[in-house]
């Protein structure tokens, strides 16, 4: 019953997401990517990303695999939304590519209570600050003992 009630979901969102025949049924509008192709097909993409991220976690943090290619950090570098001003949107905004198709389809997830849902070109998001303030602590501790 479950997996039927997750092929409905996934099967509306695909379908509109694809068609703009449904004049009065409000559609997701899903950003582009800032690149020519997605790190699989678009349509493997849109039923099963979530297979690849939540594979690719269960790889380096259980196994300490660390691969790029379905890195959480490059979705979120490569799926970036900007607003007017010319920044990249967060989480929190309706526009960001993650919230496209979700608050369509009513999903929740908790992912960005950690990651950084903007790009983070050196810096690690929330998921590393503790212990960078660590590091640096112990840095700054080891540079006065010089
Ligand atoms: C190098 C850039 C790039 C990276 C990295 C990337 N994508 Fe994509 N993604 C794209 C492009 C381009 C498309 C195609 C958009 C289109 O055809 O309109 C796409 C499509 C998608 C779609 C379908 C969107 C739609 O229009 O239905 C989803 C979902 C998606 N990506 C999720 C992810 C996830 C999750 C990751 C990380 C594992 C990821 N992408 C990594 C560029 C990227
Ligand atoms: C093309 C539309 C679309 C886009 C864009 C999209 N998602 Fe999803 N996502 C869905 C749908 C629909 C589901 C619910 C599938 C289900 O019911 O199992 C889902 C489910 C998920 C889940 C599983 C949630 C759970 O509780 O099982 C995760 C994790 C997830 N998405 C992450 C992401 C991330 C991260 C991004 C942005 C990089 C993203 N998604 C972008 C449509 C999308
Ligand atoms: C409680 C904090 C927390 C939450 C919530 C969380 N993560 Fe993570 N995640 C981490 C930490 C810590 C690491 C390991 C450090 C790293 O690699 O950034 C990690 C690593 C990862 C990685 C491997 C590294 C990478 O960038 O590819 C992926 C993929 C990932 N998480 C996906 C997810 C997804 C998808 C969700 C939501 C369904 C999620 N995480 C929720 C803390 C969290």
């Amino acid at each position: 019953m479950k997996y039927l009630q997750k092929m409905l979901v996934l099967l509306s969102v695909v379908l509109l997401a694809s068609t703009t025949a449904f004049a009065e049924v409000p559609s997701p509008k899903i950003p582009k990517g800032n690149a020519e192709q997605c790190v699989e097909p678009t349509q493997e993409m849109r039923v099963n990303h979530m297979e690849y991220i939540l594979h690719q976690r269960d790889e380096t943090v259980y196994k300490g695999v660390r691969t790029k290619q379905h890195s959480f950090k490059e979705c979120i570098n490569c799926h970036t939304v900007k607003d007017d001003a010319g920044k990249a949107v967060n989480f929190k905004d309706e526009r960001h590519f993650c919230n496209s198709c979700h608050t369509y389809a009513a999903v929740k997830i908790d992912c960005f209570e950690c990651h950084a849902s903007t790009p983070t070109a050196k810096k690690d998001g929330k998921a590393h600050a503790g212990i960078n303030s660590l590091i640096k602590m112990t840095a700054a501790e080891s540079n006065n003992n010089e």
